[in-house]
């Protein structure tokens, strides 16, 4: 079991497996892309594969692979294969676009994924295609539509944007009438790769909480699970659940049991850090598995206690230069 310095369980790892990303979702890089990373400086698959046989055996249960989108990595599914067979390892999830998902969902299946995190902003194909850049409404529909079929739990990721997709949340929020998915209102953050300027956020969770009960009056707050990113809320009579993570807020940061590995194997222990320690060139530097455990459980022994302080003791401020696809 692994506890930081402020009592924390840390249980949860998120991985991202490549930066790069079919979709241009605009709060997340611009149109030309990112400075993509050469094939050397991403992890392998041995690599990964390494380090989190060592992380389940130190104590982490859970891991959900991230990008980028993960699905545009070459070979994912035999990784995701080799994770599913690691013992200790009670959740392998996902968070993908579902542009290249809906094929897999079978396999994943099989694999034991019960639950995947799908982006999705709006409901309307137009609006995807000003949002994202790509005219890929359909099949990331399609997706969600294999999940369901196939029982998969699908949480729905809603980035909340001023003069983009404000009509969108009470549709979304209706979906979850009939629909057993858990739509989640996400407070942007200034992350985006340097598309645009961030100018700072419109839509608070407050302010999203707001908007949904003037739809939806009957509104109930519902129990959160433990280590949940979201509040959550449920409409009488509907199948599904509406959240609100409040990302740029940082509300949950007193519970989080999470951290993360970037594609080039930095290890964050906040997203809102700079990455304490390179674990791509421990392994490269051929460190044994006692060193670079000890090494693990001093990096989560020195954890920032929240998102603010962990932004404070940053070294380089990258701000909006930086990606969630750089991040995980
Ligand atoms: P689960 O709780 O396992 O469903 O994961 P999640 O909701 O954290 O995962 P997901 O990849 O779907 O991320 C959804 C949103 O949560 C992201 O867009 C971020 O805005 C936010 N988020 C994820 N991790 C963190 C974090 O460590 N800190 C903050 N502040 N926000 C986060
Ligand atoms: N602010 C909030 N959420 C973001 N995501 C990507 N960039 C941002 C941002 N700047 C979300 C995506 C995806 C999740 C992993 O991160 O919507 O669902
Ligand atoms: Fe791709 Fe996700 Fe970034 Fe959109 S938010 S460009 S889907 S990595």
């Amino acid at each position: 079991m692994i506890t930081d310095n402020h009592g924390r369980k840390v249980n949860y790892l998120r991985l991202a497996v490549t930066d790069r990303c079919n979709l241009r979702c605009f709060y997340c890089m611009p149109e030309e892309g990112l400075n993509w990373l050469s094939r050397s400086e991403l992890m392998t698959y041995e690599e990964m594969l390494q380090i989190c046989t060592l992380l389940v055996k130190m104590g982490i249960e859970k891991i959900r692979i991230t990008g980028g989108e993960p699905f545009v990595r070459k070979d994912i599914m035999k990784f995701l294969t080799s994770l599913s067979k690691l013992k200790g390892l009670n959740e392998l999830t996902i968070t993908t676009n579902g542009v290249l998902t809906a094929p897999y969902v079978p396999e994943l299946k099989k694999l034991g994924v019960k639950s995947v995190n799908l982006s999705l902003d709006t409901l309307d194909a137009g609006r995807f295609f000003a949002i994202t850049g790509r005219d890929e409404f359909a099949n990331v529909m399609q997706t969600m539509e294999e999940l369901l079929k196939y029982g998969i739990e699908v949480k729905l990721n809603t980035v909340v944007m001023e003069g983009k997709n404000i009509q969108d949340i009470i549709p979304l929020v209706e979906l979850t009438k009939e629909l057993p998915v858990s739509v989640r209102f996400i407070e942007e953050m200034p992350f985006n790769g340097d598309g645009h300027i961030y100018t700072g956020l419109k839509w608070n969770y407050v302010r999203i909480l707001e908007e949904i009960s003037g739809g939806f009056p009957g509104i109930k707050k519902v129990p959160d699970p433990l280590y949940s990113t979201s509040y959550n809320y449920q409409i009488p009579g509907h199948k599904g659940n509406a959240g609100i993570i409040a990302a740029y807020s940082r509300t949950f940061c007193g519970t989080c049991n999470r951290v993360r590995i970037t594609p080039v194997g930095e290890l964050k222990t906040c997203l809102y850090d700079d990455g304490l320690l390179n674990i791509k060139d421990l392994i490269r530097q051929q460190a044994g598995e006692n060193e670079i455990k000890e090494t693990l459980f001093n990096v989560f022994n020195s954890r920032a206690k929240d998102g603010w302080e962990a932004e404070r003791l940053r070294v380089v401020h990258k701000g909006v230069h930086e990606s969630m696809a750089t991040i995980g």
